[in-house]
């Protein structure tokens, strides 16, 4: 009966080592352990057996021979569950990586760049940064600028209106700002003169996007209100900026113009070392009427202010075509300006 017992262990041990799957295992523990396996059969057979001693150094190695076959299913069902586990991670991995070449240092955009070299020219000449909302009230952006209602100017503004309803139920007159220019009265009403800022921002204009224009662009405005300012100190002020902006070997002119929070007004632009000419935006004294919107005294205070576009001034600068091309963040385009 040993005999019987060692081969049955033996036969059982081997169909263990070559299980290949946890089903094959769940079907070996049963067929194994169960009460039609080899060795429950052979025990069947103890009460055959002659003597007490025998009986018992046959069950003794009955006991022996399952707990093996049982200890060897568990080792084999622990190295199936592994293997298992990691084929269905292998199975599931996400390559999230992906190969482009050299990895490349991001940089600032363009129109960011022009935006910070301005501050820090501005800076450097005495000016402080100035900023304002982009959800403008009509006043702020028209009315204290010397555009009351119905005046023609504001007909130039293609202007975007916010739907707005204040707490007491009235519909105000709430706009996307159209230009800067409205951070000039905000900064009256805030502090006192002497005055001194740049205020470069966001804008909104009702535009179709087309190679010169965009709905949404950017300008920086420059208001200076002291005591005595003259319009040759705007005409300095411009000067000094185009030098040290654009390099020493570029000047400026102001051509007379009209702007209705200006008197007088003018237009500027500056001469590249070629001869040729960029516009670049208006200026001109601060209106009376602006002035006193801004809670000062015409009197005794005078300055002068100026706005220009910055994404006009960077396509200027650069070369670039189409304006557009600054907005669609295709990367061949973006990489030049690095
Ligand atoms: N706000 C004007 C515009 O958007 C530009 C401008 C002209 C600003 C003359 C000024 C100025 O401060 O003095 O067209």
């Amino acid at each position: 009966m040993l005999t019987d017992i060692t081969a049955a262990r033996d036969g059982a041990l081997a169909d263990i080592e070559v299980a290949a799957t946890l089903d094959d295992i769940a079907a070996l523990t049963s067929r194994l352990l169960g009460k039609k396996g080899d060795l429950a059969q052979i025990k069947t057979r103890l009460g055959q057996l002659e003597s007490i001693d025998e009986k018992k150094s046959a069950g003794q190695a009955i006991n022996d021979a399952m707990s093996a076959v049982s200890s060897a299913l568990d080792d084999r069902r622990a190295v199936l569950a592994a293997d298992a586990l990691s084929a269905r991670v292998e199975a599931e991995r996400l390559d999230l990586t992906e190969y482009v070449g050299k990895p490349t240092r991001g940089h600032a955009h363009l129109v960011t760049q022009a935006w910070e070299r301005l501050e820090d020219v501005f800076i450097g000449l005495g000016f402080q940064v100035a900023e304002g909302p982009e959800v403008e009230t009509d006043w702020h952006n028209f009315e204290a600028l010397n555009m009351g209602e119905g005046h023609p100017a504001r007909g130039e503004f293609d202007t975007l209106f916010v739907d707005h309803v204040t707490p007491d139920g009235k519909v105000g007159t709430t706009l996307l700002r159209t230009h800067t220019s409205p951070v000039q009265i905000r900064t009256m009403i805030e502090s006192e003169p002497p005055i001194y800022i740049v205020a470069p921002g966001r804008v909104f204009r009702r535009d179709t996007p087309d190679a010169t224009h965009m709905p949404v662009f950017h300008q920086i405005e420059g208001l200076v209100i002291d005591r005595d300012i003259t319009m040759a100190d705007l005409a300095g002020t411009i000067e000094a900026f185009t030098k040290a902006f654009f390099g020493s070997d570029f000047t400026s002119r102001l051509r007379p113009s009209y702007f209705p929070f200006t008197e007088p007004s003018a237009e500027f632009d500056i001469q590249r070392p070629d001869g040729s000419w960029i516009e670049l935006g208006g200026c001109g004294m601060v209106h009376p009427n602006v002035l006193r919107a801004g809670g000062l005294d015409p009197e005794e205070w005078s300055g002068f202010a100026f706005g220009f576009g910055i994404d006009r001034m960077a396509k200027e600068r650069h070369g670039v075509e189409d304006i557009r091309d600054m907005y669609t963040n295709d990367i061949r385009f973006l990489e030049q300006f690095s």
